[in-house]
């Protein structure tokens, strides 16, 4: 019985440790310099907590109340640095030198000093929260250290699709908290699709009762191979809880986009307004190989994925029902940025419409991207008359880019390229770079059903927001990089935490860290293991990734060895070499694999890797191959 109560606490104490000798400390993001020096700082009840001005106090709350809750002991609190006591001083004085953002930390052994100001002095907070360890301790030492900081984008953002699954106020807060944790600041909250509208509209209330509700969705990958689930899925969040979200952020020092997407990606709009469609009377388009269920008649929430055709018609009503709805969104959201959208508009419609080609004559416009082109721009005009600057998809470019837009380059590079080049600013999250985290993370068929596409955390981990052909002066037009998770195939908070960890780690890392911090084998043999460990204690799911060191390909050779490390630390692999699925009954691996092939033959080594936790990883393939002679001179 012992044994057993010990080990976590041998397991916990060595993560500790661990954390300790690695050159970040085992911080995530990686920080700009961390400057070891000689000594610990031993954090335990006798240390008193100083928040010198009003300004570090919630920051100085946040940090106790982590000890009081995880630790085994809360600290003394004080608003003044006495010289006799070890102290741990949370002050923003010395702040205006530092970059925005920015803050030092100097562990020495009397005395732990944090300079900051705003989300200087929070995001000092989330690096010390990193040094503790993870369960209750009575002293908890830390090395002596000067931890200098600051990001190297202003925009660092995590966008949550609400429309295709509706999702709870507690996951999206939980959200935010891991936002938080890793140093994200720009929470994109996608809430209006062809499948649901979300966020309640007082006048026009039909939005969420008819909007906000389909009657079934498609199973199994698009166009519905598996049949329809003839499940209503409903959802939308009321103002009070936008405000609660928005609130809740904000004192994180996170900023809540909003996306009202437009002209395209309207259909739960239309349904609940059937006059803002260039074809009122026309009944919803159901392809026939969607398997729908209810009601087809008139105009309905979408049960399929994709891009539908029945967009909103360029009428005087509809801006002025999109200017009354974007009225209560800025009453809202204090952000500066609305996102209005704007991808994926099939011009269809608008072709075979008598109104929108004479619009397009009465206007001057060229064509139907003119049309998209006015639409955009015109909302702009409204938005920016309030105050605010819109974000759009890089189809906002088509036909003439709105003045003042910023472009979220989405399909690929060049829309961020091209929009840089005009002097705009630029949001990177192109998909092709594993900026999608609806994607697969890896190409085992042990992973469950995802859109396709494949973004393993390496991919992410390797993207560099700045494209090289961008002038050093474009250059700065690049504010920043995104991570979108769309929710056709994430229903559940479970689901949307095993697509975001460990994605997430590698989004902080080159959202935030230098590029000349960056380093792949210290992120994915110290801390990333670290952070999952810690991650793999709670309740939150998470993918496991394969063991480190492993190349899932064909290996060509005689004498293999392989050397493997744990993506999980505590966490164990197994292996077979006899074609069989491994499991925790297969050899476990404690040294690197000497295998030997015979010429002319092969061998396929399977992995699986079993967290603490008991979680599990895909099980990998790679195939050790010894060609023969023969085979070889083909
Ligand atoms: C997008 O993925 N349609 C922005």
């Amino acid at each position: 019985m012992k044994k057993y109560i010990l080990i976590p606490f041998v397991l916990l104490f060595a993560l500790h440790t661990f954390a300790q000798t690695d050159k970040n400390m085992g911080i995530i993001p990686a920080p700009v310099s961390i400057v070891k020096n000689k000594g610990v700082f031993v954090l335990d009840k006798s240390v008193v907590l100083v928040n010198e001005d009003l300004e570090s106090a919630p920051s100085a709350d946040l940090f106790n109340n982590f000890l009081a809750a995880k630790g085994d002991f809360s600290l003394k609190r004080e608003k003044k640095n006495n010289q006799n006591q070890k102290t741990i001083v949370l002050t923003s004085k010395g702040a205006n030198q530092l970059p925005s953002e920015g803050y030092v930390v100097t562990i020495s052994s009397n005395q732990i000093k944090v300079v900051g100001k705003g989300a200087g002095l929070f995001y000092a907070v989330q690096s010390l929260l990193q040094l503790m360890p993870a369960k209750k301790q009575a002293q908890i030492r830390i090395q002596n250290a000067v931890i200098t900081d600051y990001p190297r984008f202003k925009y660092r953002g995590l966008h949550l699709d609400v429309g295709r699954h509706f999702l709870p106020i507690s996951f999206v807060k939980k959200y935010i908290d891991v936002m938080a944790s890793y140093k994200l600041n720009n929470f994109h909250w996608h809430l209006t699709e062809d499948q649901g509208w979300r966020i309640e509209i007082k006048k026009y209330p039909k939005l969420t009762s008819i909007g906000a509700k389909r009657n079934g969705t498609i199973v199994g990958n698009y166009p519905g191979t598996g049949g329809n689930d003839n499940t209503t899925h409903q959802g939308y969040y009321t103002q009070d809880e936008v405000r609660d979200v928005v609130a809740y952020a904000s004192a994180r020092f996170i900023n809540v986009i909003p996306e009202i997407e437009m002209p395209g990606h309207s259909s739960a709009a239309i349904a609940a307004y059937p006059a803002l469609s260039c074809f009122p009377d026309k009944d919803t388009f159901v392809s026939e190989k969607t398997p729908w269920y209810g009601d087809r008649n008139g105009k309905q929430v979408q049960q399929t994925w994709g891009v539908f055709d029945d967009v909103f018609v360029p009428t005087e009503d509809t801006f002025k029902f999109l200017e009354n709805v974007l009225d209560e969104v800025i009453a809202l959201f204090p952000s500066k940025y609305i996102h209005i959208g704007g991808d994926e508009c099939p011009k269809e419609y608008w072709k075979q419409s008598a109104f929108c080609q004479q619009f397009i004559k009465d206007n001057n416009l060229k064509d139907e991207h003119g049309l998209q082109s006015y639409f955009i721009q015109r909302i702009e005009r409204y938005l920016n008359s309030k105050g605010r600057s819109i974000i759009g998809w890089d189809e906002i470019l088509e036909g003439g880019l709105a003045p003042n837009a910023t472009v979220m380059s989405w399909r690929g590079e060049n829309g961020g390229i091209a929009a840089a080049k005009l002097s705009h600013d630029v949001i990177m999250t192109p998909a092709s770079a594993g900026l999608y985290f609806d994607h697969k993370q890896s190409s085992s068929p042990d992973e469950p059903l995802t859109i396709g596409g494949l973004a393993p955390y390496s991919k992410v981990y390797n993207y560099n927001p700045v494209p090289k052909e961008l002038t050093f002066d474009q250059q700065k037009y690049i504010i920043g990089v995104q991570a979108n998770l769309w929710t056709e195939y994430v229903e559940t908070p479970a689901k949307a935490e095993y697509m975001i960890f460990p994605r997430i780690y590698a989004l902080a890392e080159i959202a935030w860290s230098q590029l000349e911090n960056k380093e792949e084998k210290n992120f994915n043999e110290e801390r990333m293991p670290l952070h999952l460990a810690r991650l793999d204690q709670t309740d939150t799911n998470y993918w496991v990734p394969t063991p480190i060191g492993l190349n899932e390909s064909v290996l060509n050779g005689q004498n293999f060895s392989i050397t493997l490390k744990v993506p999980v630390y505590g966490a164990k692999i197994y292996y077979t070499l006899d074609g069989y699925r491994p499991s925790e009954n297969a050899t476990i691996y404690t040294k690197p694999l000497m295998v030997d092939v015979p010429k002319g033959q092969k061998k396929v080594l399977k992995t699986i890797v079993i967290a603490p936790s008991g979680k599990r990883s895909v099980v990998t393939e790679t195939i050790l191959n010894n060609a023969s002679a023969e085979i070889k001179t083909k």
